[in-house]
This record gives structure tokens, C-alpha cells and sequence, in this order.
């Protein structure tokens, strides 16, 4: 059709600029009802549409970025979820985590839940063992206090722990996927005291056999975690705390793969060559290391904070193994 002839309709389309589609698509999104996911979702739009006018996304780039999304969906089973490994990797969790904790002063500092938690792990009493497959391991025991923001001990406060084995591999990566191992539900006495049983936690690398771990390798980056101990810690009135402790000596704390050191969770975990008292009642007849880490709790908001227990229950809905 020549030039002058072209219809108002035609005349649009050729006059549309990068720019006229993400009006387009903010103003198809502002009729949206819920007054949150509009927000969300013209933000996200406003971003993404500049992140690729930005960097000039080609339509192979585009498109590689879509194989990379199915790879990461396939790659999802009751063992592995390779999105909240992108999220962990690309710093997002812990952005998120630090938004929805902002914590008052003295209250132990959240981290990342991580893909690893477990339900149904066993109740232990105090000085459990939940490293009892593990032999190799050089024996530890985890002790310390439950607090309330003013130092006062919580009785009867939940810790949900788990961590790898010695090889390096969660229960739910290893031999016998189904077998718990290396996790427990511990309860503090009367004066808000627990202990806990376990061997020396070690560096590990997180699953990198999938398009995270291709990501990392592409951009120069290692997959390790420095050694730690995972908790979850709950007690009736308090907000709980989902985080880790530390090893202060571990190589890696600068550069953990996921951003998730925090620099009050890290824990000098201190050898003894012969049996502590304490050690010796539990039957532990060598070298031992002992780490001494009390957490503290803030009081429950108004709003009661589900966010926790919901993290565990969505992460079972998504296929997490039991
Ligand atoms: C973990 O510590 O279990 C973990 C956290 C984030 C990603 C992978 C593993
Ligand atoms: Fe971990």
C-alpha cells in the first residue's frame, strides 16, 4: 500500500517504539484489582522491559534464557528445586530475607531456609545424636540458651537442625534418600538450655550439575557454602527465627555461594583433646569440638508470623521429601 494511503490502523503499528509497548503492557496491567499484585506486577514490568532494553537482549539470548527456564522446571523433582537455587544463588533469597526479618537489636539474625529442610525428623532429648550413621566425623556438641530480647532463658523453645554429613551430602542426596539423617527437634529445659549431638559440619558445594551450576561456571563463580548448622527456632509467643551457625575458621565464609553469612551467626566451634565432662557423660571417648551459640527471640508481632512453618509447608507442596 503506498504511504498515503496507509489506514490509522497501520499507521499505529508502524509508528510503535520500544517504548509504546511497555506503555502498552503497563496500561493493560493498571486495571488489575487486587491493589498488591498491581503494584507488583507494573513494577515488574517497568523492570524487566528496561533490564532488556538495557542490555539489547538478542532473540537467541531471549531464547537461550527460555531453554534455561524449562531445563531448571525438568530438573524439579521430590529431591531438587532448582529455582529456589537460582533465587539463592542470584542473592534474591536473602534480599527477601532481609526485608521480610528486619530484626531489633540483640535478636539472632534469619538466613536462608536453603532446599534441604526435611518434615518428620525425630524429637531428640537433650545431648541427642544426629549424626549416628556418621563415623567419621570428629564429634561435636552444639550447646547454648533460648533467650527473650532481655536475656531472659524461654523454656520448652523448639530447635529444628539439620546439616550435612562428612561427605558433604544431605540424607536426601546420599544412598538411602529416604533414611533421615543429620537432622532432629530438640526442646530447651527450664533454663531455656539445649544440646545438640552432631559431628563438625563441613564446606560443601550446593547441587551444581544443573543450569545453576552452569550459570556459576559461566561467571566465574564456585558453588561452596562454608560449613554450617541449620535451625529453625520457635517458641510459643516469639517470632521464629529460620538461620544457620557458622564455623569461623572455614575458608569460604567471604564468598558462600548463596550471600547468606551474616557476621553475628558466626561460631568458634573449639577442640578439646580430651573428653569435656559433659563429652564424657554423653560417651564420647576422643577428640571433641564444642560451639556455644544462644538465640534470641523477639516478641510475635500482631500479626502472627506463619512465614516459617509456611515456608515448610509450600516447599512440601512443591515436592520436598518428607
Ligand atoms: C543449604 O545450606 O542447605 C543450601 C542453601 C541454599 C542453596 C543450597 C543449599
Ligand atoms: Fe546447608
Amino acid at each position: 500500500m503506498p504511504d498515503g494511503l496507509e489506514t490509522g490502523e497501520n499507521k499505529l503499528r508502524r509508528s510503535t517504539t520500544e517504548d509504546d509497548i511497555t506503555a502498552a503492557v503497563l496500561a493493560r496491567f493498571s486495571a488489575t484489582p487486587d491493589p498488591r499484585l498491581k503494584e507488583i506486577m507494573l513494577a515488574l514490568i517497568k523492570h524487566l522491559h528496561a533490564f532488556v532494553k538495557e542490555v539489547e537482549l538478542t532473540e537467541a539470548e531471549w531464547f537461550q534464557a527460555i531453554e534455561i527456564l524449562t531445563e531448571a522446571g525438568k530438573m524439579c523433582s521430590d529431591k531438587r528445586q532448582e529455582f529456589i537455587l537460582f533465587s539463592d544463588t542470584l542473592g534474591v533469597s536473602m534480599v527477601v530475607d532481609l526485608i521480610g526479618h528486619r530484626k531489633p537489636e540483640g535478636a539472632t539474625e534469619s538466613t536462608v531456609f536453603g532446599p534441604f529442610h526435611r518434615l518428620g525428623s525425630p524429637d531428640l532429648p537433650p545431648g541427642g545424636n544426629i549424626a549416628h550413621r556418621d563415623t567419621v566425623g570428629i564429634p561435636t556438641l552444639v550447646g547454648g540458651r533460648v533467650l527473650d530480647l532481655h536475656g531472659k532463658p524461654i523454656a520448652g523453645a523448639l530447635l529444628d537442625v539439620w546439616q550435612t554429613q562428612t561427605n558433604g551430602l544431605y540424607d536426601s542426596q546420599d544412598k538411602n534418600p529416604n533414611e533421615l539423617h543429620m537432622r532432629g527437634k530438640f526442646r530447651t529445659d527450664s533454663e531455656g538450655r539445649y544440646l545438640i549431638r552432631t559431628v563438625r559440619p563441613v564446606n560443601y558445594p550446593i547441587p551444581s550439575d544443573g543450569p545453576v551450576g552452569a550459570m556459576l561456571k559461566a561467571t566465574g563463580r564456585h558453588p561452596m557454602r562454608p560449613a554450617h548448622i541449620h535451625f529453625v527456632v520457635m517458641a510459643d509467643g516469639y517470632e521464629p527465627v529460620t538461620t544457620h551457625i557458622f564455623d569461623r575458621t572455614d575458608p569460604y565464609l567471604e564468598s558462600d555461594a548463596v550471600f547468606a553469612v551474616k557476621e553475628s551467626l558466626i561460631c568458634d566451634f573449639a577442640r578439646h583433646e580430651t573428653p569435656t565432662p559433659e563429652a564424657a557423660k554423653l560417651g564420647i571417648a576422643g577428640p571433641v569440638l564444642t560451639a556455644e551459640f544462644d538465640f534470641v527471640l523477639k516478641p510475635a508481632g500482631a500479626t502472627a508470623q506463619v512465614d516459617v512453618l509456611d515456608a515448610q509447608r509450600r516447599l512440601a507442596a512443591l515436592g520436598a521429601r518428607a
